[in-house]
C-alpha cells in the first residue's frame, strides 16, 4: 500500500510534471502559431514590380446635352471578363465595360439625367459619392435597380467643382458588388475650375487615379475570403490602379494633377512618392482647398479622394508608393493592412516636357466653412465593431432627423481596436478637430469622408442642404464596406425646419 502510494505519489508528480510540460508546450506553440500568423500577415510589394502595363484611362463620358439642356448619361451594369495578370482572363462587372466605369463629367447648375440599366442578373442601386441631391436621387440601399430594370435619376448639380464617384449600394452588398468592379469617377466643373491654370487635360496632365487591392485566387479570380484574423474584410496583395494591375504613365508636362480615389473595400492607403518628393495637394473630396499646400503624404481611406500636382524634370521616373498607416491597434493594425506598403504606379516623365503654369498660391475654394457658433444641434456617434451607438443598420429606422439648412456639430469616436472611417450623404463637411487638435493639412477641406483611427474623436461641422425630404433617408456609414453590410450604418431624413419625419418607403426592404 504504501509502495503504492508512494508510486501513485510519484506517478501523479509525473502526470502533473508531463502534463505541465505539455501545457507549456502549447502555449509556446500558440505563442509560435500567432508569431508566424502575425509575422505573414503584412504584405511588401516594394521594388518587386516590374510596371509593365501602361495605365488605363478610363474614357471620358460628357453624356449629351438634350435642347432642354439636360445633360444624359446611360450607364449599364453588366458582367465581362478582364485580364490583369498575364493573359488570363477574370471574372468582373463593370458599368459600360468589363471593369469599373467611365469618367462621368458635368458642369455645376445643369441638369442631369443618367439611365442606370441593370443587367447583372441581381439587384444592385447606384450611388452619386459625394453629390449633394435629393434623397431619392442618391441610390442608396432605398431605391434598388431589379434585374433587367433601368433606374432614370435626375438632379441639379448645386456644388462646386470637385471629383466625385459613383459605386453601387445595394443592402447587404455593396462589398461584393464594389469588388467585382462597379465604380466610376464623377468630375463636376464650373467655371471657377475653367479659370485656375491647374492641369486639365483629362488623362494627359490631368489624370485619374482610382486605387484599389485585390486578391486573386489560382484561377485568377477574384478572391472575396478574409482571413480569420482579416476582421475588415478581405485585404489584397495586388493593387490596381484604373482597373491595371503593375502599371506606368508616361507624361509630358512639367507639372501633373493626379486625382487620386481610394475606391478599395477596407484598406487605408498613405500615398507618397519613392524618393519623398512634394506635392501640392490642391483639392479634398469636395472641391478646392484654399491655399494648395506642399505635402510629402496623404492619407485616404475608403471612399476619401485628393488631388494633387506633382512636378517633374524631364526623363524622370518617380514611384507612387503607400506606407504602413496605423488606423487601429498594434494588433489590428496588422491583420488589417496597417503595416503594409505597395508600389503603386511608375510615373514615367518623357525626355521633352511642356511648360505648366505653377501651381497657384490662392485656389477659388468657393466656400465659406460654418463655425462652432453657427451649431443647432450636437450629435454623437460611438463606432463600435459592426455598429453605430450599439445600433445596426435597420432599414426602416430614422436615427437622425435633421432640419433643412442647419448647421450641425456630429462627434464620431471610435474606441474598438478597429479601423473605421466616417462617410455622409449628401453634404461637404468640414473636420472641426480631431481629438481636439486642429486637423492634419489634408483634412481642412470640403470632405464627405473622414478617417477615423482607433483612439480617435473627429467633430464634423455640418450644414444640411435646402433638399427636405421626410420620407426618404440619407445613409451615414463606416466606408470599410464589409461593415457597412454588416449593419455599421445609419439614416437621417432632411425636414423642412420644424416638420416632422415620416416613414421610410422601403421599410425593412432588404434582398
Ligand atoms: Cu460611397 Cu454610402 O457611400
Ligand atoms: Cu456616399
Ligand atoms: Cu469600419
Amino acid at each position: 500500500m504504501a509502495d503504492d502510494g508512494v508510486r501513485g505519489g510519484r506517478r501523479w508528480r509525473r502526470f502533473v510534471a508531463v502534463g505541465g510540460a505539455a501545457t507549456g508546450v502549447i502555449a509556446v506553440l500558440l505563442a509560435v502559431a500567432v508569431a508566424v500568423v502575425y509575422a505573414r500577415a503584412d504584405t511588401s510589394t516594394v521594388g518587386s514590380l516590374g510596371f509593365r502595363n501602361a495605365l488605363r484611362i478610363p474614357p471620358l463620358d460628357e453624356g449629351t446635352v438634350g435642347s432642354d439642356g439636360t445633360r444624359r448619361f446611360d450607364l449599364t451594369v453588366q458582367a465581362g471578363e478582364t485580364v490583369f495578370l498575364d493573359d488570363r482572363p477574370t471574372a468582373t462587372w463593370g458599368v459600360n465595360g468589363a471593369y469599373l466605369g467611365p469618367t462621368l463629367r458635368a458642369r455645376t447648375g445643369e441638369r442631369v439625367e443618367v439611365a442606370v440599366h441593370n443587367r447583372i442578373g441581381e439587384a444592385t442601386s447606384m450611388h452619386w459619392h459625394g453629390m449633394h441631391l435629393p434623397a431619392v436621387m442618391d441610390g442608396g440601399p432605398h431605391q434598388p435597380i431589379e434585374p433587367g430594370d433601368t433606374w432614370v435619376p435626375t438632379w441639379v448639380v448645386d456644388q462646386p467643382a470637385a471629383t466625385l464617384w459613383y459605386h453601387p449600394h445595394p443592402h447587404g452588398r455593396t462589398a461584393q458588388h464594389v469588388y467585382r468592379g462597379v465604380a466610376g469617377m464623377f468630375q463636376i466643373v464650373d467655371d471657377a475650375s475653367d479659370g485656375t491654370s491647374l492641369p486639365a487635360t483629362y488623362g494627359v496632365d490631368d489624370i485619374p487615379l482610382i486605387v484599389q487591392d485585390r486578391k486573386f485566387d489560382g484561377d485568377h479570380q477574384f478572391d472575396m475570403n478574409a482571413g480569420f484574423l482579416e476582421s475588415t474584410g478581405v485585404l489584397g496583395d495586388k493593387i490596381l490602379v484604373n482597373g491595371t494591375f503593375d502599371p506606368h504613365v508616361t507624361v509630358r508636362h512639367e507639372q501633373v494633377r493626379f486625382r487620386l480615389l481610394n475606391a478599395s473595400n477596407a484598406r487605408f492607403f498613405e500615398f507618397g512618392f519613392a524618393d519623398g518628393r512634394s506635392f501640392r495637394l490642391v483639392a479634398t473630396d469636395g472641391g478646392f482647398v484654399d491655399a494648395p499646400a506642399e505635402l510629402t503624404r496623404v492619407q485616404l481611406s475608403p471612399g476619401e479622394r485628393a488631388e494633387i500636382v506633382v512636378e517633374f524634370e524631364a526623363g524622370d521616373e518617380a514611384v507612387l508608393r503607400t506606407f504602413p498607416h496605423s488606423a487601429a491597434n498594434f494588433m489590428f493594425d496588422r491583420f488589417t493592412g496597417g503595416d503594409d506598403e505597395f508600389d503603386v504606379l511608375a510615373v514615367r516623365a518623357a525626355a521633352i516636357l511642356s511648360p505648366s503654369e505653377p501651381v497657384p498660391h490662392q485656389l477659388p475654394s468657393s466656400d465659406t466653412p460654418p463655425e462652432l457658433s453657427d451649431v443647432t444641434v450636437e450629435r454623437r456617434f460611438t463606432l463600435g465593431g459592426n455598429d453605430i451607438n450599439g445600433k445596426q443598420m435597420d432599414m426602416g429606422r430614422i436615427d437622425a432627423v435633421v432640419e433643412a439648412g442647419s448647421v450641425e456639430l456630429w462627434e464620431v469616436r471610435n474606441q474598438s481596436g478597429l479601423p473605421h472611417n466616417f462617410h455622409v450623404h449628401d453634404v461637404q463637411f468640414h473636420v472641426a478637430d480631431v481629438n481636439g487638435e486642429l486637423p492634419a493639412t489634408h483634412l481642412r477641406g470640403r470632405k464627405d469622408t473622414v478617417e477615423v483611427g482607433n483612439g480617435a474623436t473627429v467633430r464634423l461641422l455640418i450644414r444640411f442642404g435646402e433638399l427636405a425630404d421626410p420620407n426618404v433617408a440619407y445613409m451615414f456609414h463606416c466606408h470599410v464596406l464589409q461593415h457597412e453590410d454588416a449593419g455599421m450604418m445609419g439614416q437621417f431624413v432632411v425636414v423642412e425646419p420644424g416638420g416632422q419625419p415620416g416613414e421610410l418607403d422601403h421599410a425593412g426592404h432588404t434582398h
